[in-house]
């Protein structure tokens, strides 16, 4: 059963990978119009308009450069330093995959996390496994950065390194290969979670209330803080900025805040085969949403309030009901830990 979902999978990636082959073969003759980021069928006038302007579109595609802020997707980015066993062991595939993104000079933050909510035990009765997803350094600190991360690696081993540039605007392309990991080496994960190194999570609410270990499967399930009629920002100096050549709509489909969201393995897989076929732009958590909306899937509002992208004051009862907080630094996330752990102190019924 499992060897058969396995190769579905792969037969799902293969022919979405031989598609996009076939696509650029026969792209070179034929045009397919406006190769943006507009993924609503085209109504019946639009495609006649289409049509004429025929000659002029393929101009257009033919001088057309790719925008700086459209990312090199699919590639094959080799995996640097990789745990491929992680998800092995005698109880069976992980209900729970964190993929963590950090940046390679993170040493500080990985350790933190590993003494807090990263630690793998804490949750018992369900298996959790972590991996910290991290790219290239800038070239000048390859070299001294490779030996450090190679240690650090040998004593935790949860690295998962990349090799591309590790920059805010490649943040998509880690949390796809984040994925292209997990359809590798651990494609039966119930649910993954992509998170933020800059957060609060209390593992326990998220797998006992928001993941339900013992509920029914949900093959289209997501969920985190939702964004809804958001829109892209066109002023080229923000962080967020949106150029209309990658995206020309005014608003963007559903979309789970990027500090952390949590996905069912399959529809982890789904989006990953899906994203081999479209423009991958840098804001990681709308192109999900896209993504998303590709295959009409929805998603599942959390418990209210259980998701937060905005700091709270640090309460030991109030976030004991919640997943997961934006915002946090290393020391910070230290420093209240202990406290949360404290097991003896009351909290009225949620
Ligand atoms: C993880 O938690 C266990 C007990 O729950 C503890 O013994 C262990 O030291 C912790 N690991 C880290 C890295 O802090
Ligand atoms: C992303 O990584 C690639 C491969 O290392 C690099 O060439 C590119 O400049 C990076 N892109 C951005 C937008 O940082």
């Amino acid at each position: 059963m499992k060897l058969i979902r396995r190769c579905l999978v792969w037969g799902a990636l293969l022919s979405t990978a031989f598609g996009g082959l076939l696509l650029l073969l026969v792209g070179q003759f034929v045009d397919f119009g406006t190769p943006s980021l507009d993924l609503l069928p085209l109504d019946s006038t639009e495609l006649a308009e289409d049509t004429l302007n025929l000659p002029l579109r393929k101009f257009e595609w033919q001088i057309q450069t790719p925008h700086p802020l459209q990312l090199k997707y699919p590639y094959p980015y080799p995996f640097l330093l990789n745990h491929p066993d992680k998800c092995e062991g005698p109880r069976g595939s992980p209900f729970l995959l964190m993929l963590v993104m950090t940046q390679p000079q993170d040493v500080g933050r990985r350790q933190a996390i590993r003494e807090t909510w990263g630690n793998e035990t804490l949750e018992l009765g369900v298996i959790i496994r972590h991996l910290f997803v991290l790219g290239l350094p800038p070239p000048l600190f390859t070299k001294e950065l490779h030996e450090l991360l190679q240690e650090e690696d040998r004593e935790h081993g949860d690295l998962l390194q990349v090799g591309f540039l590790d920059t805010y605007h490649n943040l998509t392309l880690k949390v796809l290969m984040g994925l292209e990991w997990m359809a590798q080496y651990c494609p039966d994960a119930r649910y993954v979670l992509k998170v933020d190194s800059d957060v609060f999570l209390n593992p326990s609410f998220l797998v006992q209330q928001v993941l339900q270990p013992n509920g029914p499967p949900r093959p289209d399930f997501i969920t985190g803080y939702i964004y809804r009629g958001k829109g892209p920002i066109r002023n080229p100096d923000h962080k967020w900025y949106m150029p209309p050549e990658l995206y020309l709509q005014d608003i963007y489909p559903p979309y789970c805040g990027g500090p952390g969201y949590v996905l069912s393995g399959s529809l982890a897989l789904r989006i990953l085969a899906l994203a081999q076929s479209l423009k991958v732009i840098s804001l990681e958590d709308v192109f999900v949403g896209l993504c998303l909306q590709q295959l009409g899937v929805k998603p599942t509002p959390p418990p209210p309030g259980s998701f937060l992208v905005f700091r709270i004051a640090y309460e030991h009862c109030v976030y004991h009901q919640l997943a997961l907080v934006h915002g946090f630094q290393p020391q910070e996330l230290l420093q209240i830990w202990q406290d949360f752990q404290t097991a003896n102190k009351i909290c009225p019924m949620a």
